[in-house]
């Protein structure tokens, strides 16, 4: 998959091309991303130098080779490219300048480990290492490039090394660059806050800069890391696009700059902004993984080769390539008042149904009656909880279900034992106000004695009993950043040193616990990132569990992430949200595509809701392994939303289409559906359809009333607002 001659680097495999060529400066020049294109001994067909008046030149010999006009690998800032850097360093006497030139290069069949950090894995992998080297610093820069079998994407990342004994501050260090030749694009883009996570918008490329970023702590629910760059006329179906991300979860910035020559200049990594880390004799900078997928299939192909390589080759639990079990979680069932008899009663109702894990969920611990008190003291409260929560595991286990807990372990209140011991554990800057959010503090998880800690006392939970699922909760954002254990002229490390620590605390408990499947969460959906993938295979979607609102959510999560690591649960109408009221129907039909559960007590449903949950259930486990693994693909949105996933082999297809208003005397509602084999015959309700009949005529739904129906007809069948459909289409 990588070849290397004529001093330039081809890597290619059955879709894609990425071919970049050592300059004649010892740079990297970036030459071509895209679809496969054929092997040459050399590329220099794509290589054009120019004279321009106003672009600086390194030597007089050679005036047209100008990095002002050259398309790079990995630029810096300062010797002729005036464009966003990928790096910045700073060295001792202060200058900012580096001549990274090439050293050498490695080709590594398979994926080497990162050592502290979320990264791809696979053996159907080849990689590049590339060393680059400035001499008069004596520092190392080594690029990592990952090509893997099958899918159509490149993953990317960067090391810094210090070699020499004046310590060296780097100021900024991407994941990676792609220069693009032109700016024909639209950014599209996964926006929100709480509650209302990953809704897409997109608008066209304009000479400057676009970015989005985070510098809350978390990836953020504000603007996911994720960006894709569409030709304006690239559908879900058809047209190319290139699709961006990081694996990494926390402050991070991705961004496009157009130049004045209209090239498209991305780049990816940890926000520049609040960092700055220090390299001393030894020392080395690991940037987390940056994934680019290239798709001429449209939007749907691109978000399938994001599934598909975090479903094959990111995962790292148990669970990767797995069906979930079938969970139901108290929270907006019995939020903070409960027992352990009221939890037993909605536990008994649950396995009836068909349910396979109980997850308990915020309020078993300390004294924590509300949001006020107690995080940090991963104890059980024995008031509610009599037995424990190992006497409260076995007696859920002891009726067939398994257990599952909640934790928030980043977090302390004021009112806890933790702070009453250690104080010194909270983030806050010294003699400053500190904020609070949720009556909340964040714990010092860039120090290693907090993370111990923390670490410790789970296990004491964990170690005494049978715990086969834990959500991992964190919610608020990092203010007045600054750690008590980090010197002054390290304090812009303290962000990416938060997230290391947390990652630390995955490796520990995933590594103690190899069994447990691990759901994480912030806020809802404020953490979902490629990051938190590799060690917790789902996450909570968002806190918003109306259906209505889910169609929007789950329809731009989608985009990036696969429907297995989707978090979707039924929950109780009015809704707790938005105070809607949706039909069963239609909120199972929503939560099917996603990892399906009830959030809500199930014995206030009456006998007929709960045969209708029984059904939805018995429903989801027959098609859960084509729904958490097959390929999705978003068909339409608006006032009437659809989506619809089709096995790998195509025989099997299951179709949701959802109607938010319902309108009167309406028009017939067709869907033309995508992905089938043209050939087969798919039966559905009993009629016979050819597969390009489906994909060409498209699919009669029928979702509404004719217009003879109004309200004085007697037996009028329901189809009013917020009503849905699914339908499985077999070979
Ligand atoms: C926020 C989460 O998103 C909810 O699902 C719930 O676990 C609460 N926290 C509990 O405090």
């Amino acid at each position: 998959m990588i070849k290397f001659s004529e001093n330039t680097f081809h890597l290619q495999n059955e879709y894609v091309s990425y071919i970049f060529k050592i300059l004649e400066n010892g740079e990297l020049g970036h030459l071509y991303f895209g679809k496969k294109i054929s092997h040459k001994q050399n590329f220099e067909t794509m290589y054009i130098e120019r004279l321009a008046a106003s672009a600086p030149y390194q030597s007089t010999k050679n005036k047209a080779f100008a990095l002002e006009l050259l398309k790079q690998e990995y630029p810096q800032y300062g010797t002729g490219d005036f464009r966003m850097p990928a790096y910045q360093i700073e060295h001792e006497n202060g200058s900012r300048i580096c001549e990274f030139r090439y050293k050498n290069h490695e080709i590594l069949s398979g994926k080497p480990f990162i050592s502290g950090l979320p990264h791809t894995n696979g053996d159907d992998c080849e990689t590049l290492v590339i060393t680059l080297e400035d001499r008069l610093s004596n520092c190392l820069l080594t690029l990592h490039y990952h090509i893997f079998s099958g899918k159509s994407a490149i993953v990317r990342s960067s090391k810094f090394t210090n070699n020499s004994e004046n310590p060296v501050k780097l100021l900024s260090a991407m994941s990676f660059c792609l220069d693009l030749p032109d700016m024909d694009y639209e950014i599209l883009t996964l926006n929100g806050a709480w509650a209302r996570e990953r809704n897409v918008s997109s608008r066209s490329l304009s000479y400057g800069t676009t970015s989005i970023s985070s510098a809350r702590g978390t990836s953020s629910a504000t603007n996911n890391p994720f960006f894709a760059l569409k030709r304006p006329e690239t559908t879900e179906n058809q047209g190319e696009v290139y699709g961006f991300t990081l694996i990494y979860s926390g402050n991070f910035l991705g961004s496009v700059e157009v130049d004045c020559y209209d090239v498209s200049r991305v780049t990816m990594g940890i926000n520049p902004f609040e960092f700055k880390w220090i390299l001393h004799l030894g020392e080395s900078f690991q940037t987390p993984e940056g994934v680019m997928v290239y798709s001429d299939g449209g939007l749907n192909e691109m978000s399938q080769n994001f599934h598909n390589l975090f479903n094959e080759n990111l995962i790292k639990s148990p669970y990767k390539n797995k069906v979930r079990p079938l969970l139901i979680n108290n929270w907006e069932a019995t939020y903070f008042d409960f027992n352990e008899d009221s939890i037993l009663e909605i536990a008994k109702k649950a396995k009836e149904t068909g349910i396979e894990l109980f997850v308990l969920d915020d309020g078993w611990f300390g004294v924590r009656n509300d949001d006020g008190s107690s995080l940090g003291d991963w104890y059980c409260n024995l008031e509610k909880l009599p037995n424990g929560i190992a006497g409260l595991c076995e007696k859920i286990n002891a009726l067939g279900l398994k257990f599952g807990l909640w934790i928030e372990p980043e977090m302390a209140n004021v009112a806890s034992e933790l702070y009453k011991n250690h104080p010194e554990y909270i983030v806050s800057t010294p003699n400053r106000n500190r904020c609070e959010c949720r009556n909340q503090l964040v714990l010092d998880f860039s120090r290693q004695d907090v993370v111990d800690y923390i670490f410790n006392m789970l296990c004491k939970i964990l170690d005494t009993c049978n715990i086969e699922y834990i959500k991992w909760d964190m919610n608020r954002n990092i203010t007045e950043s600054y750690s008590l254990e980090l010197p002054a002229e390290r304090q812009e490390e303290f962000f990416h040193r938060y997230i290391l620590g947390v990652y630390n605390l995955y490796e520990r408990l995933i590594a103690r616990y190899p069994a447990v499947l691990f759901e994480s969460c912030a806020s809802g959906g404020a953490r979902f990132d490629a990051g938190m993938l590799y060690y917790a295979p789902q996450a909570w979607t968002s806190d918003d569990t109306d259906a209505i609102e889910r169609l929007h959510i789950q329809y731009g999560t989608s985009m990036v992430y696969p429907l297995s690591s989707m978090g979707s649960h039924v929950a109780a109408v009015p809704n707790h949200q938005v105070f809607r009221k949706t039909p069963l129907k239609t909120r199972a039909d929503v939560a099917y595509f996603g990892t399906f559960g009830y959030e809500l007590d199930l014995n206030k449903l009456t006998k007929e809701e709960i045969d209708e949950v029984t059904q939805q259930i018995l429903f989801f486990k027959e098609y859960r392994e084509l729904i958490s693994f097959g390929d999705f693909y978003r068909l339409k949105q608006g006032n009437f939303y659809s989506w619809m996933v089709v096995s790998k082999d195509k025989k099997t297809a299951i179709l949701g289409y959802y109607k938010i208003l319902a309108t009167p005397n309406p028009s017939l509602k067709k869907v033309r559906l995508v992905g089938l084999d043209s050939n087969i015959q798919y039966s559905c309700n009993g009629k016979i359809y050819f597969g390009d009949e489906l994909m060409n005529y498209g699919f009669n739904v029928n979702t509404e009333n004719t217009g003879v129906c109004s309200g004085y007809e007697k037996n009028m069948i329901d189809t009013g607002d917020f009503t849905s459909q699914v339908y499985v289409f077999k070979a």
